[in-house]
This record gives C-alpha cells, structure tokens and sequence, in this order.
C-alpha cells in the first residue's frame, strides 16, 4: 500500500505530544534479575535505561496521557477520529481507541486500533492520511502506545532488555501540502513469511481454535532478535530510499531522521547506508529503550522539547516490526500552536 496524498490537500501535523511513566529500570538493575551486563547491553543495543509501568497501569492510560498532551499542543481542539497504534492493546477484544477516546472526552468520534508492531506508527500515519484527504475526518489524533513490559518474559533476556513503555501522539488537521508540518508520501510494506520473527505465539484464534489452554510461556513476546536485525536493516534503507525519491529529496535535504528506535546499531547502519551525518539523526534509546508503536512519536516530542528543528525542516521517519511489517514518510516540520508538551 503506498498512499500518496493528492496534490494541494494534505494532513498537517498541529499538535504533539509524548509521555512515559515514571518508574525507571536501569541496565543494572535488570542484570540483578537476569544474566546480563549493562556493557553487553549498551554496547549492543544502546540502550541504559528504559521507563516501565506499574503494576495495573495498561496502554489506555499512556495512551490518554500522550493524547492529551497532543491535544493541548494544537490548541486544545475537538478531531473526529481517534487511532490508537499498540501491540499491547488492552484487551484482545475491543479495540482501545474507543476507551481512550472515550477516557479523553471524545464520546462519539470515529475509533480504532492499528496493529502492525513497531511499524504501527507508520500504518497509523497512513489511516490518519487517508482519512483527512478523503474527507472523512477533519482532525485525527494518533497515538502509539505500549505497555510493552507485561508482555515479555521476565526471564528471557534477549527481549526484557530491550523493549520499554511509553506513548507519543500527533493530531493532524486536514490543510494543504506546502504547509508546514504537513505529511508527504507514506511507503508501507509487509512480509507474513517472516510473522514467526516476532509473536505472541498464544492467545488469538489460531491457539484457541485447538480447544487446548496454551501454556502460560506461549503469551508471551518471543523475539529471533538476529534474523530481525538483518530483515529491518535492508527493508527500512529500502523503504527510507523510496520515499524519499518520491518526496523528491536527497539524502542531504533530510534535516532530522526520526526512525523507529530498535536498537541504536539497526539506525546508525540505516543511516550510514542511507548517507544521512551523524548531527542529523535523532535518538533516545538510550533512555527508553525500544518501545515499539510508541518509539517514533515518541521520539518527535522528545525533538520538539529539546527545540531541535524549526518549522519546515524536512523529516524522514522508519520503522520495521512485526508481521514482518515496515515503513518509511516524509514530512515537514511542524509549527505548533503550543509548544510540544512530556
Ligand atoms: O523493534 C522492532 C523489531 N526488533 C528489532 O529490530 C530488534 C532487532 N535485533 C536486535 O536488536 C539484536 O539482534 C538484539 C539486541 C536483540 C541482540 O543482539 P545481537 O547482537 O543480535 O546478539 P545475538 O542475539 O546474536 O546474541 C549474541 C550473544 C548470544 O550468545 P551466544 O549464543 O553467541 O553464546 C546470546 O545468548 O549474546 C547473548 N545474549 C546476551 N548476553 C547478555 C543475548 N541476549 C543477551 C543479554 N545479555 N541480554
């Protein structure tokens, strides 16, 4: 699927905002629990530390505090649609986007999930689009969400090192393409050959159609870290290439890649691959590690509090997940009403 916007209308970025909770848990901490080292895994990963919930805290109430955050950006205005990206949703049945909608005040508006893993964001932004060209919605918030940490093993230490919790959210308002902020072409591609890379192997119709209870290992996330690595590589350079070429940008133009914050090595060689200098890519894995659907909004509102860009420079965003799904957009800077709160 490659949504191109139409020329002129297009979705513009008005508000932004990011959230994560408080609870910190430090590289040393986890090597208290587990046989790992803080060396091994920031030499690997990047990653020092990352943000977790407590218990009974799940997506929506991330989700609701990112969005509110967002919506107070653009100005504190109504959208009619709410699309919440999360590989964690709050229950299997329903969606969360109507509860977060509804926790937000937005009684009535148009709701639902995107699931595509840590490319959600992505396939989220292209919904999100879709919707505001075709005249179907005039305001979309669009949230990532991730209590990612209650759904990995605590014991297997190739993914609870990893991943965190957190939520970024943008609203987007219908406007015109040489607008700042406004969103230019989407690149999204999917692999279902690879969708035994990352899963929940338990818990959906295929395990239940068995009639067998699973056992309690199989919910949870399972991870062939280094077959993903090699996949996410070459298909975000591919697909960062694409949709620059049909941006109509060099490599050069790109003022701030913003990808999806997997592993720092996975980004760097990315954007080593891609030509983009060192000054010009962002990253906070350091500090919230990889959180999935949540990573690249996320990573926008941290961008936007530290007043790294100004409105019109030019963004590429990527990202690659599971399914195996992975995506790539451009846009511009926005300039927001408020300033981007976290
Ligand atoms: O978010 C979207 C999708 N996800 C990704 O893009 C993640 C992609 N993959 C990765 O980021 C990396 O593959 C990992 C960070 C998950 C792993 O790094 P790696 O460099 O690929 O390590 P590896 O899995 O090849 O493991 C190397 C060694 C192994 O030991 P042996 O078997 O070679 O003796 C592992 O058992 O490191 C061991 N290891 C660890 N050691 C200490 C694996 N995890 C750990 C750990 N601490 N946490």
């Amino acid at each position: 699927m490659n949504p191109v916007p139409s020329p002129g209308r297009a979705a513009v970025i008005t508000g932004l905002g990011g959230w994560v909770p408080p609870r910190v848990v430090t590289n040393d901490d986890l090597a208290q629990v587990l046989d790992t080292s803080d060396e091994w895994i920031r030499s690997r990963t990047g990653i020092r530390s990352r943000h977790v919930v407590d218990p009974g805290t799940a997506t929506a109430a991330l989700a609701v505090e990112a969005g509110g955050l967002a919506l107070k950006s653009a100005g504190g205005v109504d959208v009619d649609s709410v699309i919440v990206a999360t590989t964690t949703p709050e229950r299997l049945c329903p969606a969360t986007a109507p509860l977060v909608a509804s926790r937000l005040g937005l009684t009535g508006v148009a709701a639902h999930d995107v699931s595509a893993v840590c490319t959600g964001f992505l396939y989220g932004l292209a919904d999100a689009v879709g919707q505001i060209v075709a005249g179907i919605a005039k305001r979309v918030l669009l949230i990532g969400a991730e209590a990612f940490t209650t759904i990995i093993d605590p014991a297997d230490r190739h993914t609870a090192v990893i991943f965190g919790d957190g939520a970024g959210a943008v609203v987007l308002r219908a406007g015109e393409a040489g607008e700042h902020g406004a969103i230019g072409p989407i690149v999204l591609g999917s692999d279902g050959g690879l969708a035994d890379l990352i899963t929940i192997p338990a818990g959906g119709s295929q395990q239940r159609s068995t009639g067998r209870p699973a056992p309690p290992e199989e919910h949870f996330f399972r991870m062939r870290g280094r077959e993903v690595y090699r996949h996410a590589v070459e298909r975000v350079t591919d697909a960062a290439r694409s949709a620059l070429n049909r941006a109509g940008w060099a490599p050069a133009d790109v003022g701030r890649f913003i990808p999806h914050q997997a592993n720092a090595r996975i980004c760097d060689t990315v954007a080593d691959d891609l030509g983009i200098a060192p000054e010009r890519r962002a990253s906070n894995i350091e500090r919230v590690g990889n959180t999935a659907a949540a990573s690249i909004p996320l990573l926008m509102a941290d961008e936007a509090a530290a007043g790294s860009l100004a409105a019109g420079d030019r963004v590429l965003l990527a990202a690659f997940g599971g399914g195996a799904t992975w995506g790539a957009a451009t846009l511009t800077w926005p300039l927001l009403p408020a300033p981007a709160l976290q």
